[in-house]
């Protein structure tokens, strides 16, 4: 049974649920998909999908956790009415973390990488960042394999503490740091005359760029940024004191991801426009094009570069630790396991499909690997996109709005919200995000 007392401190709950939503999708995806579909229009729709869509279903996730009080299949089931028991197994979007986590912790690694580039040299032109990338991408499967176990390793130490010792002990040292660097780089790319291009790039809208895919993109990169879907901010949100207020945590968690991928795209643009990188570069944007920037501003270049991955990788673990903690919770409340057993099990598991994801994309190991015209990596990334996550956020959707008993939600939140605020969150879980969602899940099967 659950050994798991402990309770986040408001703070330290505010904290690791920023933790949570703010990660490679603020630093590195953003940035690039934005640069990708033109700038200030894709950044509407983003913003406005989170605030009408995401920051809403952030909320009733965590009102099914901060009412059910276990892992997540034991809260669906707790809190759906007798004869709809069946709902427990909404609660099984938890593995969801695990897929993300085969893929998320091998980007992880390439960062490892990129901080001992720093110190040992930056590559200086476009050609060899190129090469660096590429070689490091496609030909050395034993390097990212040794970086990726890094990464396992560090998540399993923090869960293997806890709830306070381990995840809050760490959101509450390493976010503050996160923000602190980023904002050191916003300061001093405000410097630059790249700074008011940036500006002018991101939030001056040019609509004729905005196509129906740059859509898609949008609403679905505000559910991975806002880490909806998946049961990470349900697990959190099981370990809240009583009297927390859900309504003012959830805002503050959506404001804070936005903030901190806005600083970040930012500073990545500005950078680029003072130093003649073009912004349409798309992932290899952080690890071939920023890289000959920062080469170029010799040693404070090499400082730079250390702090900006330094903060990439903490903004990426402290996510990645959400990610598995719902299955470590299952596995500990459902199945009686000790945390150590079930963080060793669930680190080896995604820690061996890491490995082969990171084969499929290695020279030589490929083809057995691929499957049509997707390797192992792009087709566990694209069923978490426009599958697994939109799947996980309509349950939760649909589980807050028609099945869980509206009292129960209204004691969470109407004394917080307000009527109207209530209402008008309330009509946007039962009809805006389940309509959103199912939209957005079969355009993004035709698109691809
Ligand atoms: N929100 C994280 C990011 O933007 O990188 C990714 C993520 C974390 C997705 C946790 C889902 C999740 F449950």
């Amino acid at each position: 049974m659950n050994q798991e007392v402990a309770k986040f401190s408001r703070l330290g709950f505010v904290l690791s649920a920023t933790g949570a939503a703010v990660g490679l999708g603020n630093i590195w995806k953003f940035p690039y998909i934005t640069g990708v579909y033109g700038g200030g229009a894709f950044v509407m729709v983003y913003l406005v999908t989170i605030l009408l869509i995401g920051a809403s279903l952030l909320i009733a996730e965590m009102v099914i956790g901060k009412r059910g009080q276990k892992d997540c299949v034991s809260s669906f089931e707790e809190l759906a009415p007798p004869r709809r028991k069946g709902w427990k197994y909404a609660g099984f979007l938890f593995v969801t973390g695990l897929v993300i986590m085969t893929f998320y912790s091998v980007v992880i690694g390439w960062i490892f990488y990129y901080i001992y580039l720093s110190f040992a040299g930056l590559p200086t032109t476009i050609e060899d960042a190129k090469e660096v990338f590429d070689n490091l991408y496609g030909h050395a499967p034993f390097l990212q394999i040794s970086f990726h176990l890094i990464s396992v390793l560090f998540v399993a130490v923090v869960l293997l503490g806890g709830i306070k010792k381990g995840i809050e002990k760490t959101n509450l040292i390493l976010i503050p740091f996160l923000l602190f660097i980023l904002l050191g780089l916003l300061a001093y790319a405000t410097g630059f005359d790249g700074f008011g291009k940036a500006l002018a790039f991101m939030f001056a809208p040019d609509f004729s760029k905005l196509n129906s895919e740059a859509i898609i993109r949008a609403v679905g990169h505000s559910f991975f940024t806002l880490s909806i879907g998946i049961g990470s901010i349900m697990t959190y949100a099981a370990a809240l004191p009583k009297h927390s207020n859900l309504y003012k945590a959830g805002l503050m968690v959506a404001f804070m991801d936005t903030l901190i991928a806005l600083i970040a795209g930012l500073v990545i643009f500005s950078f680029l426009f003072e130093f003649g990188g073009t912004p349409d570069k798309g992932p290899g944007l952080v690890f071939v094009s920023l890289p000959v920037i920062f080469a170029k501003l010799g040693t404070a270049g090499s400082v730079i570069a250390l702090v900006f991955f330094l903060a990439m990788a903490v903004a990426g673990l402290t996510s990645a630790i959400s990610l598995v903690e719902p299955t470590v919770m299952y596995l500990e409340d459902r199945l009686g396991w000790l945390r150590k057993k079930a963080v060793f099990w669930s680190s080896l598991l995604y820690f061996v499909i890491g490995v082969l994801v990171i084969l499929s994309i290695s020279d030589g190991f490929k083809a057995p690997l691929t499957f049509g015209e997707k390797s192992l990596f792009d087709l566990l990334e694209f069923s978490v996109d426009s599958f697994l996550m939109p799947l996980g956020g309509i349950l939760i959707a649909l589980f807050v709005g028609y099945v869980m008993k509206r009292e129960i939600v209204e004691g969470e939140l109407l004394g917080h919200m307000g009527k109207w605020v209530f209402r008008i969150w309330y009509f946007s879980i039962r009809y805006i995000a389940p309509v959103a969602v199912l939209f957005l899940a079969y355009t993004a099967l035709n698109v691809e």
